[in-house]
């Protein structure tokens, strides 16, 4: 771990890292069975394919379509037709669960003076739901979607749009959060000053961008940020 210096604003992933993705499936345990799991994380891992190759074919499509479709490929995978079942999946995933250091960690870093912000690849109606209906508006300076620039994540210009919303002269002056490992690789790829938040025990994928620190729960990340914060 090297030392954060410098940092003015703390920016955060949003989906696995703010709020937890699995929480929708799990509202409808009673519905889903023993395919809970499975459909949940087919789910999410295609989601992000999705984003991933429609960056790279050039043909944009916003985060609820591509959570749609990864949701109907995840269905059929398991073998589920029900249409029903699909749309209330879609509402919950407006209505996920924010995890519990997510509040009292914002909470610290305003107080120590830093700006806060959500840098995601949600489309801003899904943002906005899921930021209130966790009750997060009034610790956010700013919650910024992928788009304003028209492209996913891990492209530069999602994560230069941070530095010029937030008014800032440099990457440098970011402390990025991020569960995602290629997400944390690319932001810190980028310049940002990263904290790779290994929620789940993962090995650290394979990418150029060194994260500064490793945590494992939010509320390290006060501490990490230097003397100020203590
Ligand atoms: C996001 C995805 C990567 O919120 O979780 O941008």
């Amino acid at each position: 771990m090297t030392a954060f210096e410098g940092v003015k604003a703390c920016v955060f992933d949003a989906y696995g890292t703010l709020f937890d993705v699995h929480s929708a499936a799990a509202a409808e345990a009673g519905a889903l069975g023993e395919r809970m799991q499975p459909l949940s994380q087919t789910w999410r891992q295609k989601q992000l394919e999705y984003t991933w190759l429609r960056s790279l074919m050039g043909a944009h499509a916003d985060f609820r379509k591509v959570t749609r479709d990864a949701l109907d490929f995840a269905l059929q995978a398991e073998g589920i037709t029900d249409t029903d079942l699909a749309d209330r999946l879609m509402q919950l995933y407006l209505r996920l669960d924010a995890y519990p250091d997510v509040r009292p960690t914002l909470e610290r870093l305003r107080a120590a003076g830093l700006k806060t912000a959500i840098l995601s690849n949600g489309e801003p109606t899904m943002l906005e739901a899921a930021v209130t209906h966790a009750n997060l508006a009034d610790l956010l300076d700013a919650v910024l979607s992928v788009e304003e620039v028209g492209i996913y994540k891990p492209d530069a210009r999602v994560y230069q749009l941070a530095v010029d919303r937030l008014g800032l002269a440099a990457p440098a002056e970011i402390a990025f959060v991020s569960t995602n490992g290629w997400d944390a690789r690319g932001a810190a790829n980028f310049g940002f000053q990263v904290a790779w938040m290994n929620r789940f025990g993962l090995q650290l994928d394979r990418l150029p961008g060194e994260p500064k620190a490793i945590m494992s729960g939010l509320s390290e990340l006060p501490g990490l940020l230097g003397q100020r914060m203590e």
